[in-house]
């Protein structure tokens, strides 16, 4: 196979890196080192950021490529193509709901996709099990996870990387299934991979139909604000820029073969998130509200079937990342959260003008 492209010895495989927070991911990574090629393979689901690679395409050093992880001749490809040398992992089927109607897309990208790519891996860095091809004993494999894969917890408790996995959805599951292969690439074959298994992420460019881009929206166009059941079931939110940074320094420091837990200590129970985002707007689109005749958003607030094994609380106990590798989260919810509305409400804002 002729090679067109020249050879960068910092160039990163980014999968799924027009969705949400792998899109935040690649801007970071081009503002933050300019030498670093980063080459994005996505499929372009429902899930992609539409204008993503309209506002990277300046960046000289970042290439987009349209394709499956699954797809192993194209991932052969890309790898001997760009001089792969790192792969940031995040391409996945990524939403509960979708899994619970439809689980065979989600064993199909987030396990086959993510065999596919560690197979890549194998067959480019390594020359056999525990046999690094010389010149490639940097390279690394970062596999983006979820802290979903343990579990729900009680009303007391955080997930620790020790916590046992006890996958409850379809997506979790497949989850749980590809960490578990990165893990055995890593024992068996000495592959370089570490893992991050993050709580709930906040900010710009998160898919619509996600549970605070629905608050939002639902709010704009003054149409119902739909909670799943008594709207008690808690997350811990952690904005995606500081979620990305810790991505970064796990990607360059992270030890080879360690799994890391990146959350913020920053409970929310899904109403009470609904509560705080409604205030906020009645403070930034009090107009719309007066028009309407409402004292606030949150009478829109309405409760609606709870979800299928819904989870009932996650937590991250995230002390490793601080203390082995000296990361905390530093963006505080209440200005992350008033700055993340504040992004979408421009994105809405047309929308209701014209619709509603
Ligand atoms: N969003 C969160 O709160 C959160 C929290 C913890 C972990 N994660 C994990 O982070 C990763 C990214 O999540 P996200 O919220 O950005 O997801 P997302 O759904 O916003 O984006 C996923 C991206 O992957 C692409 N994609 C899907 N199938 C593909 C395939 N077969 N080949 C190539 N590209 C494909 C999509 O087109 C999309 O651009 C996922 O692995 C997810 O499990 C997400």
């Amino acid at each position: 196979m002729k090679l067109s492209y020249p050879m960068n010895p910092n160039a990163i495989l980014v999968t799924g890196g027009s969705g949400f927070i792998g899109s935040n991911f690649i801007l970071h990574m081009l503002s933050k080192y300019p030498d670093y090629e980063i080459v994005n393979l996505d499929k372009l689901t429902y899930a992609a950021s539409e204008d993503f690679n309209e506002q990277v395409e300046k960046f000289p050093h970042y290439t987009f490529l349209h394709g499956s992880i699954e797809n192993q001749e194209l991932v052969d490809f890309i790898f001997t193509a760009y001089n792969i040398r790192g792969v940031v992992h995040f391409a996945a089927e990524s939403h509960v709901d979708n899994s619970i109607s439809n689980p065979g897309v989600f064993v199909q990208t987030n396990i086959v996709g993510t065999f596919t790519l560690l197979n890549a891996a194998m067959r480019h860095w390594m020359e056999g099990p525990g046999a690094v091809k010389p010149g490639y004993e940097d390279c690394r494999f970062h596999h983006i996870s979820t802290d979903e894969v343990y579990g729900a917890l009680g009303e007391t408790g955080k997930f620790s990387e020790e916590s046992k996995y006890a996958p409850n959805s379809p997506y979790s599951a497949s989850k749980a299934s590809s960490d578990l292969l990165v893990r055995s690439f890593n024992r068996t074959y000495g592959l370089n991979a570490v893992i991050t298994n993050c709580s709930n992420n906040y900010g710009p460019r998160q898919h619509d139909e996600k549970l605070i881009p629905t608050v939002i929206r639902s709010a704009l166009q003054l149409r119902p604000i739909p909670i799943y059941g008594n709207g008690r079931n808690v997350r811990d939110w952690l904005h995606v820029q500081d979620h990305v940074e810790a991505i970064d320094l796990v990607y360059h420091n992270g030890i080879n073969g360690e799994t890391y837990n990146v959350g913020s200590d920053n409970e929310r129970n899904n109403l009470s998130l609904a509560l705080e985002i409604c205030a906020i707007l009645d403070e930034l689109a009090s107009e719309r509200l007066r028009e309407a005749g409402l004292s606030s958003y949150s009478e829109l607030i309405q409760f609606v079937h709870d979800r299928p094994g819904h989870d009932w609380r996650y937590a991250i106990d995230c002390s490793k990342m601080y203390q082995e590798l000296g990361w905390k989260a530093s963006i505080p919810f209440g200005s992350g959260l008033r700055q993340t509305i504040e992004w979408y409400r421009e994105l809405y804002q047309p929308k209701q003008t014209v619709g509603v």
